[in-house]
């Protein structure tokens, strides 16, 4: 009774769970956020004992949590799809557009039983696919097959399929920018592969290199690493730069002769802010080039949290995989099977993110407005958080050309970096938390996403509301003259 042998793995322990997970980090949930969340408490509990009266969350891309309303088309139909028992009522016809009627009949009749709390296909419902790939024709003049469509609960797990998938073993590698969004620096670490960093390019507008990746493609083979895929992230997080369609080229040429998967994370598409830039998708850039499914391998991620609709909550998304043998389309299509199929909010809001109403429909017009409004209001929030950022003593910050990020680069005094070593904390890290406690400004640290080593940065969304976005000017402006003056060489 109670004697376990000495190789017993009881009880469960940090360091007998797979390595791997411990391996794994997330910076955008990680410490700050659990600092931001003690002082949201401490706050709730006793306001006044704080030198601000509220936490200013810049450290994640989750806009509908700071305020950011729904775009009304969208959630009508989810409503009536949801609960068609409404459809037949009187008062419907007075409370929801016209065509957000019509559009949920369509998708129910394209639903088995119209039970949204059914489980569909795996890949997805087939009418909400054939909806999406219609809408990937539209957007790219080139065909697509809803055959190709996996509906997946956000791009997340999309990228975690593909990187399953993909890694066999610590000697396979993937291609990532560095700064990169962690998902893919936590997803390789827990599929047990090895990241392979490209550095993207700074003084150029944070530009991705061709060269850059080259030499560390050759550098990881000279280590016996077999690189099986290159990320790119466009338009960029942390980095918000949209690449030139001239650049996506060269990138699909290099992923075509050395036989990379290009894993296309294309979930910013609809968030670009300046008139010199458009998005391109690699699709469309591949079919250009007159490249077809024996030439690239290619997936597309898209999702419905970002854009102008940021739906993070119903996580929903795809991916558009091409390029693949039928035999290892078998194997992606049993991995979502795996998982039966993703939840059904999230697949209709995707199949409406790709077919939005069009002029004429009756919801067009309100559908355009609200659009557009966050659309411009973004764009205005980007620029008056990067003017602010460069007006900052030893700042400097590219151009948010597009997703929701601003990524400054700040040279911290050689005081302030031995007061972090002190405290056992990367420079960046440090400042992150003082700004965070002295003005209740969440932004996450450089040290996160990766960076040239011995430059310090921090992401800073631009998603708090457009009235908030003076007193996060006000508060960081202050703070960082009192750091820099406190530390001063
Ligand atoms: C570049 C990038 N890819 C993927 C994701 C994941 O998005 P989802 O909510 O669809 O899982 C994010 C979320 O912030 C992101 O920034």
């Amino acid at each position: 009774m109670g004697s376990y042998s000495s190789d017993s793995s009881f009880p469960v322990t940090a360091s007998n769970i797979n390595p791997k997970v411990v391996k794994c980090e997330y910076a955008v949930r990680g410490e700050i956020v659990t600092l931001a969340q003690k002082l949201q408490e401490s706050l709730n509990a006793n306001p006044g004992s704080h030198p601000f009266d509220e936490i200013l969350y810049c450290n994640i891309g989750n806009p509908q949590s700071l305020g950011q309303k729904p775009i009304t088309f969208f959630r009508e139909v989810l409503a009536l799809s949801d609960h068609p028992d409404i459809l037949d009522r009187a008062e419907t016809q007075g409370l929801f557009s016209a065509d957000s009627i019509k559009r949920a009949q369509t998708i129910l009749g394209q639903i088995p039983g119209r039970a949204t709390g059914a489980y569909s296909h795996s890949q997805g419902v087939k009418g909400l696919r054939d909806a999406i790939a219609a809408g990937i024709e539209a957007r790219d003049g080139f065909p697509a097959d809803p055959n190709d469509i996996f509906l997946t609960d956000g791009a997340s797990p999309a990228v975690h399929t593909m990187m399953q998938l993909l890694i066999r073993s610590e000697n396979d590698g993937i291609l990532c920018p560095i700064p990169q969004y962690p998902l893919y620096s936590a997803s390789i670490a827990l599929h047990g592969g090895t990241l392979v960093p490209y550095y993207l390019d700074e003084a150029s507008g944070w530009g991705l290199e061709l060269s850059e990746v080259k030499k560390q493609l050759e550098d990881a083979k000279s280590k016996g690493i077999s690189v099986r895929a290159l990320v790119v992230i466009n338009p960029g997080n942390p980095t918000g730069q949209v690449l030139s369609e001239e650049n996506q080229r060269e990138i699909v040429k290099f992923c075509k002769q050395e036989g990379l998967v290009l894993l296309a994370d294309e979930v910013y598409q609809e968030n670009v802010y300046v008139p010199e830039k458009k998005f391109h998708s690699f699709k469309k850039v591949s079919r250009s080039l007159e490249y077809g499914e024996s030439d690239i391998t290619l997936v597309s991620f898209q999702s419905i949290s970002k854009g102008y609709h940021g739906e993070c909550g119903k996580r929903g998304g795809y991916m558009e995989v091409t390029g693949f043998s039928a035999e290892v389309r078998e194997q992606v299509y049993k991995l979502a099977s795996v998982n039966l199929c993703s939840n059904i909010s999230g697949q209709i809001l995707s199949s409406l993110v790709m077919s939005p109403p069009q002029v004429g429909d009756e919801s067009y017009e309100l559908y355009k407005a609200e659009k557009d409004a966050i659309l411009s209001s973004l764009t205005r929030r980007a620029k008056a958080l990067e003017d602010a950022l460069n007006k900052l003593e030893g700042v400097s910050c590219n151009k948010a050309e597009g997703a929701m990020y601003l990524f400054p680069r700040i040279r911290l005094p050689e005081k302030a970096i031995k007061a972090a070593e002190a405290v056992n904390k990367a420079p960046d890290a440090f400042y992150c938390a003082r700004l965070l406690n002295a003005t209740g400004v969440v932004v996450v640290p450089g040290s996160g996403f990766g960076q040239v080593p011995g430059t310090w940065h921090f992401r800073c969304t631009i998603l708090p509301q457009e009235e908030k976005i003076p007193a996060i000017v006000s508060r960081l402006t202050a703070f960082h003259e009192k750091f820099i003056d406190e530390f001063r060489d």
